[in-house]
C-alpha cells in the first residue's frame, strides 16, 4: 500500500497532497511527454518535470514517460539534430511559446487539448511550472481535460509573501506554531522548505521575504557571514521553484554592524558601508531579489532622525542593490506611535498619505513604496488607502495580511479573498480609466515591473502550516488572486476544496458557503460599521472596547454618551480629502458615505437613521446578535461534514469553531452592554443586554 506522505514528513501536504482522484480519461493524456525546446536540466524545469510526474502518479496511478526532443539549441544531447516530427506521438506536448504570438507573456502559459492531445505551452522556464500546477488542479478538481482551452499570464510582477518570523523561532502575529524558517538563531533548510516552495509556487508566489519587518538582535546579522551560507542554501531552494529570495533589513545596520556613527543616507561613509555589504550580499546569495525594509515606523530606525527624507533613505539602498538588479521595497507603514488619545488635530489614517505624497516622484526606478490595504493596520473593514493611486510617479505595492492578526486568530474563520477583490476592485480615479488598484499596483499605471501585491503570511510549523485547515483558504487564495486578479471569491474556493478537502460537491458547497459568508459574520460580532480596533490590546484577540481609546497608538472611536466615530470630514481631520475625487466628496458627506465605512469617517449620533430605517444603535445591537448567530449556522454547518473529511481535520476545525462561538458572544455581549450603558437607549427587541 502507497504510504501516507503527510505520515512521512510530520506535516500536511494541503492542496498538493495528490489522493486518488476520479480519471475521467485523464490518464490517457500521460501515456508520454515530449519536451520541446526547454532544456530539461534547467532547475525549474525539472522542478516542473518532477511535480508533473508526481502528482500524475498520485491522483491518476500513472507513470509518465518524459522525453527531451530537443536541447534549445535544435540538438539533441549528442548533438544529433532531433525531427520535430518525433513529437508526434506524445500525449502530452510540453513546449517553449515561439515570441509572444499566441499572447503569452512572461511567466504565462497555454494549456490546450486537441484531438486526445495535451499542449503545454510556456513562455519560460517559471510558465511552464505554473503550467503543470494549473494541469494537476484541473486533474484535482476531477475536471475531464477534453476540449482545455486556457491562456493564463501573471496579472502582477511581483507576487509575495512576507513573513514576520524572528530568529528564535517566534513569530509576529503568527497563529500556526513556530517558525519553520528559524529556531535559536539558525536558519533552517529542511524538506519543509522545499515543501513550502512547491506550495506558494503552486499558486504563483515569485518573491518570498523569510524574516520579521522588525529586524532586531540576530536578524540584523542575516547579511553577514554568519549566516549567508544557510540562507544562500535555502535561496537556492526557492530558485528551482522560480521564487526570489528577499530579506527584511535593519536600517541602521551601517551603525550596528558596521560600527557608523550614523545612519545618514547622505553620508558619504554610510554609502560606501551599504555600497560594500550590497556587493557581499549578491555575491553570497545569488538568487537574493533585494531587501524590504520597515524605517521610522514603531520604533524602528530611519531616515527621519537625520532630518532626511523617506526618498532619500529608500534611494540610498536602491543605488546600492542596482547594480544586482535588486529592488528595495520600502514600507510605508509610517505614523506618529505616540500620540496623546486628547489631540483630536493628529490622524494616524493621514499619517501614511502626508508622509510619502510629497516626495512622489523622488523615488529611484528600483524602489516600490509598499503599501498596507487600508490607512490603519489591517482591520476587518478600512477603507482604501488613499496613497494607492495618490502616488502617480512612483512605484506601488499592495500590502495586505492573510496573518488573521485582527480578523481572528485563526481560531475564527474568516475567509480575506473577498476584502481583497473589494481593496482591488477600487477606482482610485488618479486616471480617466484603467484606475483601480488592480491596475495601479499591476505596473500598468507606471508602465514597468516594479510592482505587484504581498500578503503577511499566515504560517508556521504546525502540521496543518496555518492553525486552522480552513486558513488555507487564505494561503492559497492570496497567491492565485495576486497571479489572477480576475478570479472571484468563490471561484479560488471551488479550486481549493477539491484539492485539500474532497471533490464531493457537498463538502464542497458546504465549505464554501462557511467562508463565502465568515467575513461579514465576523465584521457583525466584532466592531461596527468600520470603526475597528475594539480588540484587546497587543495582543488583538478578543474584545476590549476601551482597550485602545486612551492609549497613544491613534486608533480612537470617539464613543461618548451621543455618538461614535471620527470626524474624517473637512470639518474634522481632512482625511477623507486625501482621496481624488469623486471619493472625496463621497466619503466627507455622511449622506454620500458608504454606510460599512460611516464610523470610520463620521462622528455619528446613536439615533442617526441608516439608509436599512434603523437607528445607528439599533444597527449595533441587531449586527451583534446576527454575527453571532451566523457562526452558529457555520459551526453547525461544519458538524454535517463529518465522516466526509478527514477525521484529523474534522476534530480540529470543530474544536476551534467552539472557541470562535465563544468569543463571537463575548464580543456581542460586551459591545452592546457598552453601547446600551453609554447610550441608555434599550434594544427595540428586548433581548438580553447586560
Ligand atoms: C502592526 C502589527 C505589528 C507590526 C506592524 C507592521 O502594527 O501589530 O506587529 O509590526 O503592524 O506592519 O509593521
Amino acid at each position: 500500500m502507497k504510504s501516507d506522505p503527510k505520515e512521512q514528513k510530520g506535516w500536511s501536504q494541503l492542496w498538493l497532497k495528490y489522493d486518488r482522484k476520479r480519471d475521467n480519461g485523464n490518464g490517457n493524456y500521460f501515456e508520454r511527454a515530449a519536451v520541446q525546446g526547454f532544456d530539461c536540466e534547467d532547475r525549474v524545469v525539472r522542478s516542473a518535470l518532477k511535480e508533473l510526474s508526481h502528482g500524475v502518479r498520485g491522483m491518476l496511478g500513472r507513470t509518465v514517460e518524459i522525453i527531451a526532443l530537443k536541447e534549445p539549441d535544435g540538438f539533441g544531447k549528442s548533438g544529433e539534430r532531433v525531427e520535430p516530427s518525433a513529437s508526434s506521438d506524445a500525449s502530452l506536448l510540453i513546449k517553449k511559446a515561439e515570441g509572444t504570438e499566441r499572447g503569452i507573456r512572461p511567466e504565462g502559459y497555454a494549456i490546450r487539448e486537441e484531438k486526445g492531445r495535451l499542449t503545454l505551452e510556456a513562455a519560460d522556464e517559471k510558465g511552464l511550472l505554473y503550467a503543470v500546477f494549473h494541469l494537476l488542479r484541473l486533474i484535482a478538481m476531477e475536471r475531464g481535460l477534453a476540449g482545455t482551452d486556457i491562456l493564463c499570464c501573471p496579472d502582477n510582477p511581483l507576487r509575495m509573501y512576507d513573513h514576520w518570523d524572528n530568529m528564535d523561532g517566534s513569530i509576529e502575529r503568527g497563529y500556526s506554531g513556530r517558525s519553520f524558517f528559524f529556531e535559536s538563531d539558525q536558519v533552517i533548510v529542511d524538506e519543509r522548505t522545499r515543501d513550502y516552495a512547491r506550495l506558494v509556487s503552486s499558486v504563483g508566489i515569485n518573491a518570498v521575504v523569510i524574516n520579521n519587518v522588525n529586524v532586531k538582535q540576530a536578524a540584523t546579522w542575516l547579511i553577514t557571514d554568519r549566516y549567508f551560507e544557510k540562507a544562500a542554501q535555502m535561496a537556492e531552494i526557492f530558485a528551482d521553484y522560480g521564487i526570489r529570495f528577499f530579506l527584511s533589513l535593519n536600517y541602521a545596520a551601517c551603525m550596528e554592524l558596521g560600527g557608523l556613527s550614523s545612519a545618514d543616507p547622505l553620508d558619504p561613509e554610510v554609502i560606501a558601508w551599504w555600497q560594500g555589504k550590497m556587493k557581499e550580499c549578491f555575491e553570497k546569495i545569488p538568487n537574493l531579489g533585494g531587501f524590504l525594509v520597515k524605517a521610522d515606523s514603531e520604533g524602528r530606525p530611519g531616515p527621519f532622525t537625520y532630518g532626511r527624507t523617506q526618498a532619500d533613505g529608500a534611494n540610498m539602498l536602491a543605488d546600492a542593490v542596482r547594480p544586482y538588479g535588486g529592488i528595495i521595497i520600502w514600507r510605508c507603514f509610517v505614523y506618529n506611535c505616540t500620540q496623546d488619545w486628547r489631540d483630536r488635530k493628529t490622524d494616524r489614517a493621514r499619517a501614511g498619505y502626508d508622509n510619502f505624497i510629497g516626495m512622489d516622484g523622488d523615488y529611484h526606478e528600483n524602489v516600490i513604496l509598499q503599501i498596507k490595504n487600508g490607512p490603519m493596520d489591517f482591520q476587518i473593514r478600512e477603507p482604501v488607502s488613499p496613497l494607492l493611486g495618490g502616488l502617480s510617479k512612483t512605484n506601488q505595492m499592495l500590502e495586505v495580511q492573510i496573518a488573521q492578526e485582527y480578523t481572528g486568530h485563526q481560531i475564527d474563520v474568516c475567509y480575506l479573498i473577498p476584502m481583497f477583490k473589494e481593496v482591488l476592485d477600487f477606482h482610485t480615479y488618479c486616471r480617466p480609466e484603467a484606475d483601480t488598484v488592480a491596475d495601479v499596483i499591476s505596473g500598468r499605471v507606471m508602465g514597468n515591473q516594479n510592482a505587484g501585491i504581498a500578503a503577511v503570511c499566515n504560517t508556521g510549523n504546525d502540521e496543518n502550516w496555518t492553525g486552522s485547515d480552513l486558513a488555507a483558504a487564505n494561503l492559497y487564495g492570496f497567491g492565485r488572486l495576486a497571479f489572477q486578479t480576475s478570479l472571484s471569491a468563490e471561484e479560488i474556493l471551488e479550486e481549493w476544496i477539491p484539492q485539500q478537502f474532497s471533490a464531493d460537491r457537498e463538502v464542497i458547497d458546504t465549505i464554501k458557503k462557511i467562508l463565502l459568508t465568515s467575513r461579514e459574520t465576523y465584521e457583525k460580532y466584532t466592531s461596527p460599521l468600520g470603526i475597528g480596533w475594539m480588540v484587546t490590546p497587543h495582543e488583538h484577540y478578543g474584545c476590549s472596547v476601551d482597550g485602545y481609546e486612551y492609549s497613544r497608538w491613534g486608533t480612537y472611536h470617539r464613543a461618548d454618551h451621543l455618538g461614535i466615530g471620527v470626524d474624517r470630514s473637512d470639518q474634522g481631520t481632512g482625511y477623507a480629502l486625501q482621496y481624488h475625487e469623486p471619493n472625496a466628496s463621497m466619503y466627507n458627506s455622511m449622506e454620500t458615505c458608504p454606510e460599512e465605512l460611516l464610523l470610520f469617517f463620521h462622528h455619528v449620533p446613536y439615533n442617526y437613521i441608516l439608509r436599512t430605517g434603523k437607528t445607528l444603535i439599533q444597527h449595533i445591537y441587531d449586527s451583534h446578535f446576527e454575527g453571532v448567530e451566523e457562526a452558529e449556522a457555520s459551526a453547525a454547518a461544519w458538524d454535517t461534514l463529518e465522516g466526509k473529511v478527514e477525521e484529523k481535520t474534522f476534530r480540529l476545525v470543530q474544536e476551534r469553531f467552539q472557541r470562535q462561538l465563544y468569543n463571537a458572544r463575548e464580543w456581542r455581549d460586551q459591545v452592546n452592554s457598552y453601547f446600551y450603558r453609554k447610550s441608555g437607549i434599550p434594544d427595540e427587541k428586548g433581548r438580553d443586554i447586560y
